[in-house]
């Protein structure tokens, strides 16, 4: 097992990716915490893993991410999936949509990377995962509030990766294509012609299909475990060649 004796926080995880890695980290031996504003999500999760301590909130609430992390004695791996997006052309989106997405995606990073870090500086080390996106690198339609505010999450991540690596911290960002998930699905359903623009996220990766969340938390378990000891500062691109393309 990988992750014998680790606690990891994951946040965004009663869903999709996040639910994923909570499952692959349980099964390599960690203590998963898991964080996420669906109660009714965390607790259907709950029934299929052994003992995930889990925690009911906003992630870009800084009161909730104070007292979460206060609850747990040592935090060796985070990981922050919580994620949204409004799927809106710039000249479309509205102040307070651009304030929320920025809230969750990128403060909801901040946020829980700043309450992690003293521990795990004090314990001698840790692991930091960020979960950004395709668009953050390749623009995107209708994303700018997403993509903006996820390639704030990318740069983080490296500044991170820089002030942290002599404490033996170290930060990466996952970069997925599009993943078979909720969100996927309902940024379909936010266009126009659904089926249309399934077809052009399809027609997008060169590899011709969707990856799948299981995809995504291999890698999160290769950047949380010892696998990529010297690998930090890093961005893993795990997104079907979309970027090549
Ligand atoms: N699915 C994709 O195609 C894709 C592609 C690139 C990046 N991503 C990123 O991956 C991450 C996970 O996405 P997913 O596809 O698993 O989505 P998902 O919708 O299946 O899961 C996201 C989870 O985050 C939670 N969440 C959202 N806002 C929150 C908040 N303010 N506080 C607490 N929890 C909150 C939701 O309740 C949900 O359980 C997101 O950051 C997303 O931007 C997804």
């Amino acid at each position: 097992m990988k992750l014998a004796g680790k606690t990891a926080l994951i946040t965004g995880a009663a869903s999709g990716i996040g639910a994923e890695v909570a499952r692959t980290f349980e099964r390599e031996g960690a203590v998963v915490a898991l964080v996420d504003r669906d109660g009714e999500g965390l607790h259907a999760l709950t029934a299929e893993l052994k003992a995930p301590r889990i925690f009911e909130g906003d992630v870009a609430d800084s009161a909730f991410v104070t007292a979460t992390v206060a609850q747990l004695p040592r935090i060796d791996i985070v990981l922050t999936a919580a994620g949204m997006s409004v799927g809106k052309k710039l000249g479309d989106t509205t102040e307070e949509e651009w304030d929320r997405v920025f809230a969750v995606n990128a403060k909801g990073t901040f946020l829980w990377l700043r309450a992690v870090l003293p521990g795990m500086v004090a314990g001698g080390g840790g692991s930091i995962i960020t979960v950004a996106s395709q668009i953050a690198l390749s623009g995107g339609r209708g994303s700018a509030s997403y993509g903006a505010s996820k390639g704030a999450v990318l740069s983080m991540t490296r500044s991170v990766a820089l002030d942290y690596a002599a404490d033996k911290v170290r930060a990466n960002a996952i970069v997925p294509g599009a993943i078979d998930t909720p969100f996927l699905r309902r940024s379909f359903v936010r266009q126009p012609d659904p089926e249309a623009a399934r077809q052009r996220s399809l027609d997008r990766h060169p590899m011709g299909r969707f990856g799948t969340v299981e995809e995504i938390a291999k890698a999160a378990l290769f950047l949380a475990s010892d696998d990529s000891s010297f690998t930090t500062g890093s961005v893993l691109m795990v997104e079907g060649g979309w970027n090549a393309a």
